[in-house]
């Protein structure tokens, strides 16, 4: 919620716009220095698509493998992580003390494909790819914005949609994320999940998720962390592990909020741009709601 002009709160990094109190041109540079391994576990997803919500699966998932195979304490202890797990939102130290950490380190980005490191597709790290249906992803991204001082904020919902439709959104437009991953989609190191599948069927979700990354959790482990990775769960924990976003993260957390807030107008667009632009991708096919 920020009533500044949106060109002093949001830059532009080779034709993406990104906020200022989150990322910069100087981090940006420093991110090749980020020396990717194979074992790394990368999440990637356009902004509001459940970021939070995988990412709790997945260190979850690391946390009950360390301390079976390593006898390390379990990190399943809600504290906030050691790094801020976002790959672009940070210093310009914040790689060398990524290099330094141990594996598996859980990454999460909101970056095109165009944009990560390099080092990301040698090492063949493989990259979980979250997807969330648009209408859903802009009814969050509105009430995030507008609750958010580093992001604009918009007086009314229409004035969101516009901006949402033109290309105006921090971390760029959805339909281009979608259609330039889309070209990875089928990539034996790229695993594709929707929100909408995993809220669905959270327990075959989470054993999908954790078999691509070569875990092998018991029935029980699953059960543990489908139960801490639940939408209530999260929700009661958040100061604890969220700080005071917490309370910002953890919204509606479920599907077709977006009908709350459509126009038939606006629902008619969407679905027009939404077939324009990704209706016959692989990734659009998986999206349709
Ligand atoms: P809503 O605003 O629709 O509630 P991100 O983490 O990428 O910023 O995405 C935030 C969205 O994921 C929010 O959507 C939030 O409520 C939802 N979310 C967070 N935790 C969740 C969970 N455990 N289960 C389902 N949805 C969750």
């Amino acid at each position: 919620a920020n009533t500044m002009d949106r060109d002093e709160l949001l830059f532009s990094y080779k034709g993406i716009l990104y906020p200022a109190t989150f990322c910069s041109p100087e981090v940006f540079r420093a991110m090749e220095s980020l020396e990717a391994r194979s074992d790394d576990i990368i999440l990637a997803g356009y902004p509001k698509s459940g970021t939070n919500w995988v990412g709790q699966i997945l260190n979850d998932l690391v946390g009950i493998f360390e301390k079976k195979t390593q006898n390390k304490e379990s990190s399943m202890n809600d504290e906030e992580l050691e790094e801020f797990p976002y790959l672009e939102i940070g210093d310009t130290g914040k790689f060398e003390r990524m290099n330094k950490l141990p594996s598996r380190r859980v990454i999460f980005t909101h970056l095109l494909p165009e944009n990560l490191p390099r080092s990301i597709f040698k090492s063949k790290a493989k990259i979980l790819l979250l997807i969330r249906n648009p209408k859903d992803v802009a009814t969050s991204f509105y009430h995030f914005s507008n609750a958010m001082s580093p992001l604009p904020s918009y007086e009314t919902w229409d004035d969101f949609f516009v901006a949402f439709m033109t290309k105006k959104m921090p971390w760029g437009c959805y339909f281009e994320y979608i259609s330039k991953w889309n070209k990875y989609a089928d990539d034996e190191n790229v695993m594709t999940i929707t929100y909408e599948e995993l809220k669905e069927h959270p327990v075959l979700g989470v054993k999908n998720i954790a078999a691509f990354f070569g875990f092998s959790p018991t029935e029980k482990e699953l059960q543990i962390v489908v139960e801490r990775s639940s939408f209530q769960s999260m929700k009661k924990n958040s100061q604890k592990t969220h700080g005071a976003f917490g309370n910002l993260l953890f919204r509606k957390g479920g599907v077709s909020d977006w009908k709350n807030h459509f126009s038939e107008d606006q629902n008619e667009k969407m679905d027009k741009a939404f077939e324009e632009h990704i209706g016959r991708t692989k990734l659009g096919r998986k999206l349709k709601y």
